[in-house]
């Protein structure tokens, strides 16, 4: 049965013990200034998160089996905090094997030069050089060895890689150059720092079979479960904030005639321990960009 339950994924004891075949997911970027300003009090608390979720990620995960997580190092008040190192050595310490990283790249001319960049414009000597980000991490773990021969040849066959796609778009590469999510105004992810269905959709086929079953601890939007529905696989997922439910409901097609799924397909939890939080983050990114504004004024 597919499953959405709004609480914190520290615990997702809802979900049976090696129930799930593959994690794809992306945890929220600390204390990014533009989308969670101030969500956790410290980076130990915000550690403490992954520490509890990869606990609860190696319980829930079949033997042998995949979790990708899409991070990246968090720029906050001109520090910076090694989230991907410090993210693979919890994921190391709770027993998976690191089997590869993949580095994100984005189209450069998205990218503007910068406040940050742009410092060497005006100071045009060494030790002025602050590079802009165009890159983010898929890191990716092992919950211990998989065993090829348990699955039948003819879900097997379903689920062949197209080694077309496989070729023509690089999958084949550490680096994969992929277009993000562009920031329409109108778009349905606004404020969630979605990232794009094609990184759901290469690594869905590239770690699980048919029918298997996908988990996102940290749905935001729900890209990581519409993707799976697309691809024939069952999906559940967790988040925090139920602000989001509308949006997830909007993506899947939950409750839409003849779109992706029927609400009856979707077991819904809405746990005690779910918050609002999506209104207060804006409202806290809106002060921000107004104070920035009268000070570049
Ligand atoms: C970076 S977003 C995920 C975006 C998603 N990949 C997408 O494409 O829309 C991270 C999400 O984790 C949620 N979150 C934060 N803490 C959480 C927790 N303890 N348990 C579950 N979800 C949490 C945030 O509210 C946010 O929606």
């Amino acid at each position: 049965m597919n499953k959405l339950v709004f609480g914190s994924s520290e615990d997702m004891h809802e979900l049976a013990d090696k129930s799930v075949h593959l994690v794809v997911t992306s945890p929220p970027y600390f204390n990014a200034p533009f989308d969670y300003p101030d969500l956790f009090d410290t980076y130990d608390q915000f550690l403490n998160l992954m520490r509890k979720v990869a606990k609860e990620i190696k319980r829930v995960l079949d033997d042998g089996r995949i979790a990708c997580f899409v991070c990246d190092d968090t720029l906050v008040n001109g520090s910076k905090f090694p989230v991907v190192a410090d993210i693979t050595r919890i994921f190391f310490e709770e027993g998976f094997k690191y089997r590869d990283k993949i580095v994100w790249v984005k189209p450069e001319g998205y990218i503007r030069i910068s406040r940050r960049s742009g410092v060497m414009l005006q100071h045009p000597y060494p030790m002025y050089f602050y590079p802009d980000n165009l890159q983010e991490s898929i890191l990716i773990f092992q919950n211990g060895n998989f065993d090829y021969s348990k699955i039948p040849n003819s879900i097997k066959e379903e689920s062949k890689i197209n080694l077309d796609e496989w070729s023509k778009d690089k999958w084949f590469l550490s680096v994969w150059k992929i277009t993000n999510v562009l920031p329409f105004s109108n778009r349905l992810e606004k404020g969630i720092a979605a990232f794009p269905e094609e990184i759901a959709y290469r690594l869905i086929k590239l770690f699980s079979y048919k029918g298997e079953t996908v988990l996102d601890p940290f749905l935001g939007s729900g890209t990581t479960l519409k993707v799976a529905l697309d691809l024939g696989r069952k999906a559940v997922g967790y988040e925090l904030d139920l602000e989001l439910l509308d949006v997830i409901k909007e993506k899947l097609g939950i409750g839409k005639q003849a779109r992706l799924v029927d609400a009856e397909q979707f077991d819904i939890v809405i746990r005690d321990d779910a918050k609002h939080l999506r209104k207060e983050l804006q409202r806290r990114i809106t002060e921000q960009k107004s104070v920035t504004k009268k000070t570049e004024k």
